[in-house]
């Protein structure tokens, strides 16, 4: 199915960022770190061959972000990058070439490292004490997780030895062991087990049954849900590992070498990595790695692949870094280990929220040290894409403890009677009454949408990031969708005193209940009256539109000016505006054009919501009014953002490229092909200062 490279590019860019939020801040990753490297390699490769697509907010510019709510955000004295990576030979030596272009020398010292599977972390010491702990977070700041850290028992609070620097940031990465993994994980199938017991005596009495606990994916996922726990108590509870490999800030500079950095840790008594090899040139890198391969099963850290750093850090220097990654390191991973069995059949899966998920039935085949029967085939266009037919001879893979997936299908080994698989018949035949969810590769039951998923949708709406209706949040939503009272949206609007004084909130282990009083429910009905003034781009985020986020609501609120002009534009018209590509803009089409959407926005409008438009920037603020920016460079002092902001806030625009119609070309340091372009087209050049000046002025 050929598709336009600016498609590919937006489907691959959201897809990747819906992964990122997946694995960084949920710890509920969906696809295998390999399938995920893949389709970030894919993306990197479209955007090299069409540079006029290039984006510096693409997954590809950018670290994937960790930080939660609920911890405070410290900024990296040095940024932490990510690291690019390979699973090809060829590729490792292509590393190697350019970097002895670059050195001119023939035979580079590396350093060869285990690259362990788990999150990455920043811990300051400051005169040898433990001071703070940071998750990467979006590389340039991350939480503040210091108290979770401080539980861990192999971590010093106090580094031992000599040359100890004043301060120091040491980077390194925690995990979980697999036992301890299992543990937990047994500990959690022992609590289910009890409480579906519970909730069989429950069900008869007519009482909802309790909650039963998730069992976590992979230890990787584990170690980062619980270095993000708010709860200490739990922490406390799990037994999390460290490992130290690098250094980010270090006054005084004391390190020449890497491979420095894990004698003068062992020195201190930190803990760091069992093995570690130092080489000269790539050749002798590959039997590294090579041995590492063969030994890693039996490592104490789960390891994923070998990192492979030029040893001397001043030739790190003089290789330097992208925005995203450094130049003198890459990580090469080990593939995933794979087998071939029968694909016997492919049934469905219905999740909680309806979605319905296609899983292979496999011939029980060794995989990883476990059976494997059955894997994802994860959505309708992957098995379209794959050519997976009921018969086949597929290859299966095993990524860390993911739930295994089918990679591809044996064709030579496929028979002559074999026909192509369609889920949409498949779904008939099954007399499942199902729709493809407009703009995604999924499928959801049609009819009543299940209520896990309205109590979402409802506590999306009133949260502090939309509508913020304080007193709205999911324990009391949950009551309203349960007891049907809430339904809609706009069933918030209809909701009276009688409809929630005295709900019962919650019950506690000895039967005393929780319930809505008086004050509380005169709170809530006043906070959901306030919110029918809320800023217009707070019910456009609310509405919870595939593909709008906080800030495209704003952009969306600011270009039409109401609900109703949004919803009757055209895709050529939502198209226009900048960054929203034709995967966005057919999502509000599609969201629009359901009637059931215009229905609830109207009730909406009778009901007396009329949100405040975004205010108009006028007098001495609209000095831009009209005009067109275009930023270039590295600025002194701003980010590109904040230098947006400013522009927009004084009735200016920004635009990506340069054109006949830019204005003004705010130029920084290194700005390359824009400046000349500018200055060929007779663009008004500024600097930051100028600007500065200008708004001053004004
Ligand atoms: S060096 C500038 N060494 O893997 C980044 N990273 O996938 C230099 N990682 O962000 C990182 N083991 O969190 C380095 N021995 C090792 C590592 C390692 C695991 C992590 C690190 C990095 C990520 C990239």
């Amino acid at each position: 199915m050929p598709e336009d490279p600016l498609s590919r590019i937006e489907v691959l860019r959201r897809e990747i960022l819906r992964h990122n939020e997946l694995y960084y801040r949920q710890n509920k990753p969906e696809i295998s770190d390999k399938a995920y490297d893949f389709l970030l390699k894919e993306l990197q490769q479209l955007e090299s061959e069409n540079p006029l697509f290039a984006s510096p907010t693409s997954p590809t510019q950018k670290v994937g972000n960790d930080q939660n709510a609920g911890f405070a955000t410290v900024s990296h004295r040095v940024p932490m990058q990510s690291l690019d990576n390979t699973y090809s030979k060829g590729e490792l030596l292509a590393f190697d070439e350019r970097l002895r272009r670059i050195f001119g020398i023939d035979q580079i010292p590396y350093y060869v490292e285990p690259k362990i599977d788990g999150l990455a972390i920043s811990l300051t010491y400051e005169d040898g004490l433990l001071t703070q702990a940071v998750t990467r977070g979006n590389g340039t700041a991350g939480d503040d997780v210091t108290r979770n850290i401080r539980y861990i028992p192999t971590l010093p609070e106090k580094l031992q030895g000599e040359h100890i620097p004043e301060s120091i940031d040491i980077r390194g990465e925690v995990f979980m062991t697999y036992a301890e993994f299992e543990r937990i994980n047994s500990e959690r199938e022992t609590i289910n087990r009890a409480r579906e017991a519970e909730n069989r005596i429950r069900e008869k009495e007519g009482k909802l049954p309790q909650k039963l606990l998730p069992l976590f994916a992979n230890p990787r996922n584990l170690a980062s849900g619980t270095v993000k726990l708010l709860d200490e108590s739990v922490v406390a509870t799990r037994r999390l590992e460290i490992i130290l490999y690098g250094c980010g800030f270090c006054a005084p500079e004391i390190f020449t070498e890497q491979s420095e950095l894990r004698k003068t840790f062992e020195h201190w008594q930190l803990p760091t990595l069992t093995h570690s090899w130092q080489v000269k040139g790539i050749e002798a890198a590959w039997k590294a790695i090579e041995e590492l391969d063969s030994i890693r099963r039996d490592l104490p850290y789960p390891t994923d692949g070998a990192v492979i750093k030029v040893n001397p850090i001043e030739l790190q220097q003089q290789a330097g870094q992208t925005s995203k990654a450094p130049r003198w390191a890459i990580a090469y991973k080990f593939n995933p280990e794979q087998a071939e069995t029968r694909l016997r059949d492919i049934t469905i899966q219905i999740g909680r929220t309806g979605a319905l998920t296609p899983v292979a039935e496999l011939d029980p085949v060794q995989l990883a040290g476990t059976t494997v029967s059955r894997a994802t085939l994860h959505n309708e266009d992957e098995i379209a894409r794959k050519d997976i037919r009921i018969g086949d001879v597929v290859v299966v893979e095993k990524a860390g403890e993911i739930i295994p997936a089918v990679v591809r299908v044996v064709k030579e080994k496929r028979g002559t009677a074999s026909t192509p698989y369609s889920f949409s018949n498949h779904l008939k035949d099954l007399g499942i009454d199902a729709e493809r969810i407009p703009g995604q590769a999924a499928w959801k039951l049609t009819g009543e949408e299940p209520l896990e998923q309205t109590i979402r949708r409802i506590t999306h709406f009133a949260s502090r990031v939309a509508m913020d209706i304080e007193g709205l949040g999911k324990a009391v939503v949950s009551k309203l969708v349960e007891c049907g009272a809430v339904k809609h949206i706009d069933d918030i609007y209809k909701l009276s005193e009688a409809d929630l004084l005295g709900m019962v909130l919650s019950t506690n282990d000895k039967g005393v209940e929780t319930t809505l009083r008086e004050k509380s429910t005169e709170n809530l009905l006043q906070a959901i009256e306030k919110s029918k003034t809320q800023e217009l781009w707070r019910l456009i985020h609310g509405l919870g539109i595939p593909h709008v986020g906080a800030q495209l609501a704003k952009d969306l609120a600011k270009n039409f000016g109401n609900i109703d002009a949004l919803m009757q534009a055209d895709l050529e018209t939502l198209s226009q505006i900048e960054g929203i590509g034709s995967i966005v803009a057919q999502s509000i089409r599609a969201y629009a054009e359901q009637p059931e959407h215009q229905r609830m926005l109207a009730n909406l409008n009778n009901l007396g919501m009329t949100p405040a438009a975004p205010g108009k920037i006028s007098g001495d603020k609209a000095i831009f009014t009209g005009k067109t920016f275009v930023i270039t460079g590295t600025l002194p002092s701003m980010g590109r953002d904040e230098a947006k902001a400013l522009i927009e806030s004084h009735g200016g625009k920004v635009s990506g490229s340069v054109s006949k119609k830019t204005d003004y070309l705010l130029a920084g340091e290194a700005a390359g092909s824009k400046l000349s372009k500018a200055e060929a087209l007779g663009i008004r050049v500024i600097s930051e200062a100028d600007l500065l000046e200008i708004l001053q002025q004004s």
